[in-house]
């Protein structure tokens, strides 16, 4: 049975809405929405920017996203349907003005509607504009209704744990917590959310998911890309921002948290910032024991030539392409169990694989001749490219002899499921549509984040690195990393 609940009446205003992720993400997923019968009956989306375009032009512009990059194109009909309800708004989020031009849309939007319309504030805006438009939106009124007012926050949200608190405190002064989505796109994929019914709706595998029979974990997000036209905004921020802080714990919250007691919002997120409270801090002498960066170099990638970081943003920099950072987690299920995370920009592919390897067998039953290629158990959760869980098990080869073999139990979405999963925008604005946080950071879990990571910046600023670019494109990463997981008589799997 369909549990999808239809949103209420919905006005949603898009800061940056003529940039890209609007563009390539966000316009697509509404369109998504509406073509599969998601969004509310009535319904406004209005881009916001300070680009002099029409309702006309700003809809041509966004057909050419929906046309590039939208997982479902509709037909023609449906995309001129669909963007009746498209609106643009020359505005500059600096100005009071444009608020006060919002509030107007709102109140006509409530007369057509004929109902007060829910109104959410997409914001995608660059940081430096963050601290204003939160002061603009808090002091307009627009957002006195906390029930139908609600602010989507794209990252960063922050730089560091001081700056984040800062962020959050000022969100605290004219908003309820409640209103606040902030969003990783990570948790609106269905593979991540799939980690948690693995572990939960299973009797199988939470026994064993513990540090009796774990040996490590590994979370490797990698990527073949480079930094292309980001430079700008990737060199005030680097892997350790853009990638560990975010999505990468929250892989690693979903693999290691509690059993929650349902799956709504708190619930989730209190187990969530229970596994990142419990990793052990770094003190700055074990950060380079515990955490390695790298940046890549000019070299091949896919048989082209690709250029080196340094070259791509211009200038002789030492932000960090790639890092991977070794964490314990202090309490009864992983105390003893390594979870050593990595992330990089133009590296071997496109992978986000969770890695959970067993221990061997406490005992060997058969003749050690038999046994050669035995190799202990591990769970495969991948995320990308394929969607999917791998199993790996031994098995006996056929014949009269009894050797052994390891052999994989496969589960593949594309391969299982006929429906095609929906991109992690179309989950997620669906989710605040209908005022569902289970899927966003609170204030709290981001902090408790930022907290984790900030003595790694702290140390990496202090002790610029030596040996950069120190990876060549197609690579899997600086030799240091292989270092820090090998000295522990591991290797990274993927
Ligand atoms: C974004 C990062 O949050 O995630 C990008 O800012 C990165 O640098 C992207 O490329 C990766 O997302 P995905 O869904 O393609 O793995």
């Amino acid at each position: 049975m369909n549990n999808i609940i239809k949103p209420e009446p919905t006005i949603i205003f898009i800061f940056g809405g003529s940039g890209d992720l609007a563009n390539r993400k966000l316009i697509p997923a509404l369109y998504n929405l509406w073509l599969d019968g998601y969004m509310p009956d009535k319904f406004r989306v209005v881009g916001m920017g300070r680009t002099k375009y029409s309702d006309a032009e700003y809809r041509h512009e966004m057909n050419g996203g929906v046309n590039d990059f939208s997982r479902q194109k509709g037909s023609k009909e449906s995309w001129l349907e669909f963007s009746e309800n498209v609106k643009y708004l020359v505005s500059d989020v600096m100005d009071k003005k444009s608020y006060t031009a919002m509030g107007k849309m709102i109140d006509k939007a409530e007369k057509d509607f004929g109902a007060h319309p829910n109104v959410i504030f997409n914001l995608a805006i660059a940081p430096g504009l963050m601290d204003d438009v939160v002061r603009h939106l808090g002091e307009s009124g627009i957002c006195r209704d906390p029930e139908c007012t609600r602010l989507v926050i794209e990252k960063p949200f922050g730089h560091d744990l001081k700056s984040a608190i800062a962020l959050n405190n000022l969100l605290k002064e004219y908003f309820d917590e409640s209103q606040i989505y902030r969003i990783d796109h990570y948790l609106g994929k269905d593979a991540v959310q799939n980690i948690l019914v693995f572990r939960f709706a299973n009797l199988l595998f939470e026994p064993i998911w513990n540090n009796n029979y774990i040996e490590h974990v590994q979370i490797t997000v990698s990527e073949d890309i480079g930094v292309g036209d980001r430079g700008g905004y990737y060199d005030k921020s680097g892997a350790l921002r853009d990638m560990i802080q975010n999505h990468v714990l929250q892989l690693l919250c979903f693999t290691a948290m509690e059993p929650p007691v349902s799956f709504e919002a708190e619930g989730i997120r209190n187990r969530k910032t229970d596994v990142l409270r419990a990793i052990r801090r770094f003190k700055p002498e074990d950060v380079a024991e515990n955490a390695v960066r790298g940046q890549y170099s000019e070299g091949w990638s896919k048989g082209d030539k690709a250029k080196g970081y340094r070259e791509e943003v211009g200038k002789e920099t030492d932000t960090e392409t790639y890092a991977a950072v070794k964490l314990h987690i202090d309490n009864w299920r992983w105390r003893g169990v390594p979870f050593y995370v990595r992330s990089g920009k133009r590296m071997f592919g496109k992978t986000s694989v969770i890695t959970i390897q067993f221990k061997s067998a406490p005992h060997q039953v058969f003749p050690e001749a038999t046994a050669t290629t035995v190799k202990p158990n591990r769970i495969t959760i991948a995320i990308a490219p394929d969607t999917g869980i791998k199993i790996r098990f031994q098995s006996k080869r056929p014949g009269l002899d009894m050797m052994l073999n390891p052999v994989e139990m496969k589960f593949n979405y594309s391969e299982t499921y006929k429906d095609k999963q929906p991109e992690a925008y179309e989950t997620l604005l669906h989710d605040v549509m209908t005022a569902d946080a289970t899927l966003f950071m609170r204030s709290d879990e981001v902090e408790a984040a930022w907290a984790l990571l900030t003595p790694i910046l702290e140390a990496w600023e202090k002790n610029p690195a030596y040996d950069f670019p120190n990876y060549e494109p197609g690579s899997s990463g600086p030799k240091t990393a292989d270092a820090l997981i090998a000295k522990d008589g591991f290797h990274w799997v993927s």
